[in-house]
């Protein structure tokens, strides 16, 4: 809902939260307010608060407006050279050379829904409210408009924006610097929560008070990339997980990106999100415009939880495929871990087999199956099989995999060229690279140059094929380096600081005609992992492989700090090798799946090595993922103990009826005597008696040492070797952790907390003890029972 006010203020309401724009007597548009929702009126000019007398050495804007001054006014657009001091939004140089630039209100528009933004990713309309405003304002001497773009999603309590830069009849211009958002908060008593991270440990929390200065979260790589996630949270300072107010703010876009947040010396507070000016400019000729990519904003008086679900809302509603949306995904097995290069079709064969008789549904080829890759020094480019390996072809593979009743699913790196590829041969002005330097590689690959159209089209031709030969139904897209050598030997030379962005548009325009021509191909996004965990590639491929951790000591970390903006219908996880191919850490199966199927659950191990053991702990773990896949993937998500701040994760997923949740709880390390514990669960019904009960998990004897004996009803030697009896013991006998059963009202599980019970201590066993241990997890059931009325 957007009311427009007689002073020309617009109040955009969502169903808690309130913004608000006024434009000024000087006709810049001014922020007064986001945040909770507050009463419409007819006049907002209360909250317009600036200096009457002069502050000290500020500039005045002009004569006519004295005491006014840019630099002390929160504002909706900042530009350079009319007395903002502050981090301009945008930044234009002009054909006589002069930059600076001052736009001033001209028009709005209002209508019902909202435009596709044409080339980038963006959220849309689904069933749902939303309206738009657009309000234009225009530099006069200059002859350029600006068009600033906000649609609100009143259900979902988002708010976007974005920016076109409109070129009038006076000539060339060039964009230096165009942020899709700015707002200014007219205080500074913020943290500032983000996502950092690098290969195998992406998106951890770190949060730090604002204090005056500018701190920046960028990528100049090419890919969002895990050092900084588009993301930023702005909290007060005491906004906890359930209380308190914070704004979200996450840029729809995959590559170079700015995130700022400025505290002026007036105790203002500048956010800003954008395409990253570094290494940037577009020239725009006369009649021409440049659209900026979106930034979904949320704000949240739930405290940063209720922030989390307001995206993931969005996300699964206004942003991944229509087509996927809560929609069933698949359960997989990926050969990447299983085999590396190393396999023919018999062995893919024989890990299908085994994937099928576990329950699995989909089988996934990874890296290795084209045209002479044996490692990762050739090939990329050379989209064609490799026919020592797979002597049928993909079509032969696939057909082979489909009669056994799974689905065949691929892996490709499209945007890549090996040097020892036919495709370099044929076209090396296609890499990004300089003629006049030895080009720098990352994982012994270059970078094609996605802006140039020719290979665009290369790429569409060839997988197209690669797609259909195969009756591909499931596609794992990945990008496993980052740029160096910036240069485009397509582009001309002036516009050659358009290469970053080009290159996203190509990119776009590739998965837009996939998307569209394979709408039944459900495709996954990665990048060595989560190097491009955005939701720019999200609007194209409903999931993510949210890093290549598989130790669930690690993916607690991840999956958590992925959580703060990623539902769970897009966090690709699964349950590797022991121990972990990334830390070498010894995990029970147990541990690797109660992680992994909080998100979109696979198995990438050597399903053929595994012990029987291993072998009847996963076959009841699919089960269980098959019955609650539903609740497992698009249930709503609450956070309840951070590994960040403790020395557990604990998280949980409800239903939307509230009838149904599943709690996971994973601890790092086991202390010694342990205290009693409660947590106090989230987001059930009040009224509704539940049936909680632990997933019934299976314990290999062989963590308990030489204590077997305590356990098992057999005498086993074990002296410190694994002898033979111990061996086929613990390989077969299925030791059945302790299983809780509780009967409880909501109210008492969230306020009064479950009492899990005790863990082992040292001194005791038996079956009402929880034998945790390091990286031990549990997972709880919980269903609504039938209370008869009294
Ligand atoms: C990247 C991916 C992995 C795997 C390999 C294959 O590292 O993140 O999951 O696909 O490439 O080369």
């Amino acid at each position: 809902m957007i009311y427009v006010n007689n002073n020309n203020e617009f109040h955009l309401t969502t169903a808690n939260t309130s913004y608000i724009i006024k434009v000024l007597e000087s006709n810049h548009l001014s922020h007064l307010y986001y945040g909770r929702k507050i009463r419409n009126r007819d006049d907002f000019s209360n909250l317009y608060h600036n200096y009457v007398t002069p502050v000290g050495n500020e500039t005045n804007y002009s004569k006519k407006h004295e005491h006014y001054s840019l630099n002390t006014t929160t504002l909706e657009l900042s530009t350079y050279g009319k007395s903002d001091y502050r981090e301009p939004s945008l930044h234009i140089e002009f054909s006589d050379n002069s930059r600076v630039s001052d736009f001033l209100f001209h028009s709005y528009n209002i209508y019902e829904g909202k435009k596709d933004i044409e080339g980038l990713p963006h959220t849309f309309q689904n069933e749902d409210t939303v309206t738009s405003l657009e309000i234009k304002l225009y530099d006069q001497v200059m002859d350029v408009y600006v068009l600033l773009q906000y649609s609100v999603f009143y259900d979902r309590d988002v708010i976007t924006r974005s920016i076109k830069i409109i070129n009038g009849e006076s000539g060339r211009i060039k964009i230096v610097k165009a942020m899709s958002l700015n707002i200014d908060f007219d205080n500074c008593d913020y943290d500032l929560i983000t996502l950092e991270g690098k290969w195998i440990r992406e998106k951890h929390i770190q949060k730090q008070r604002l204090n005056k200065g500018v701190y920046y979260i960028n990528s100049k790589k090419f890919t969002s990339s895990s050092d900084l996630n588009p993301f930023m949270c702005l909290s007060e300072t005491d906004t906890t997980e359930d209380y308190g107010s914070c704004y979200g703010f996450s840029l729809l876009y995959s590559g170079n990106h700015q995130g700022l947040a400025e505290v002026s010396p007036h105790n203002q507070t500048r956010v800003q999100m954008g395409i990253n000016p570094f290494d940037f400019s577009w020239l725009l000729d006369k009649k021409e415009e440049f659209q900026t990519p979106e930034v979904i904003m949320t704000y949240s008086n739930n405290g940063i939880g209720g922030m989390s679900r307001n995206f993931h809302d969005v996300i699964n509603h206004n942003l991944i495929p229509v087509r996927w949306q809560f929609r069933k995904r698949p359960l997989l097995a990926n050969s990447w871990e299983a085999a590396y290069f190393d396999f023919n079709e018999k062995k893919l064969l024989r890990l299908a087999k085994t994937a099928k008789e576990l329950g699995m549904e989909l089988f996934v080829l990874d890296d290795g199956w084209f045209k002479g890759r044996n490692d990762d020094t050739t090939s990329l480019g050379d989209w064609v099989e490799d026919r020592k390996k797979l002597p049928n072809g993909l079509e032969g593979l696939s057909n082979k995999i489909n009669e056994m009743g799974l689905g065949f699913g691929l892996w490709v790196e499209p945007e890549m060229i090996s040097q020892e590829s036919d495709l370099y041969k044929r076209h090396p002005s296609w890499a990004i690279k300089l003629e006049n330097r030895e080009p720098s590689f990352g994982r012994n690959q270059l970078m094609l140059d996605m802006s140039n159209p020719n290979v665009i089209n290369y790429l569409y031709k060839q997988l197209s094929s690669v797609f259909r030969r195969g009756k591909v139904k499931y596609v794992k897209w990945d990008m496993n380096r980052c740029v160096t050598d910036v240069y485009s030997s397509y582009l001309p030379k002036h516009r050659q600081k358009e290469l970053a962005h080009r290159y996203m548009l190509g990119l776009y325009d590739l998965l837009n005609r996939l998307k569209t021509d394979f709408e039944d191909i459900l495709f996954e996004s990665c990048a060595s992992g989560g190097n491009r965990y955005d939701l720019g590639m999200l609007y194209y491929m409903p999931q993510t492989w949210a890093s290549d951790n598989t130790d669930p000591g690690e993916r607690m970390n991840i999956q958590y700090g992925s959580s703060l903006i990623y539902p769970l219908s897009t966090l690709g996880a699964h349950v590797g090798s022991n121990p972990s191919h990334q830390v070498l850490r010894q995990n029970s199966i147990e541990s690797r799946f109660n992680v992994a199927c909080f998100g979109l659950l696979g198995y990438e191990l050597n399903l053929n090595n595994l012990s029987n053991f291993e072998k009847k702990a996963i076959k009841k773990q699919v089960e269980f993922y098959k019955k609650h896949r539903k609740l497992l993937q698009y249930g709503t998500f609450y956070r309840i103990k951070s590994p960040f701040e403790t020395n557990y994760a604990i998280w949980m997923v409800v239903s939307k009826d509230k009838e149904e949740a599943i709690v996971g709880y994973y601890q790092k390390l086991q202390e010694s005597n342990k205290s009693l514990e409660t947590i106090k669960l989230k987001g059930l019904e009040e009224q509704y008696m539940y049936h909680l009960e632990s997933r019934a998990q299976f314990m290999n004897i062989e963590r308990f040492g030489e204590l077997i004996n305590d356990y098992v009803p057999f005498n086993v030697k074990t002296n410190g070797v694994r002898g033979i009896i111990h061996k086929t013991v613990s390989d077969n006998y299925m030791y059945k952790n302790d299983v809780q059963k509780v009967d409880e009202y909501g109210d008492s599980l969230m306020y009064a907390g479950l009492k899990p019970l005790q863990q082992f201590n040292g001194a005791g066993f038996g079956d009402q003890v929880r034998y945790i241990g390091d990286f031990g997890s549990r997972i709880y059931y919980l269903k609504k029972v039938e209370v008869m009325e009294e």
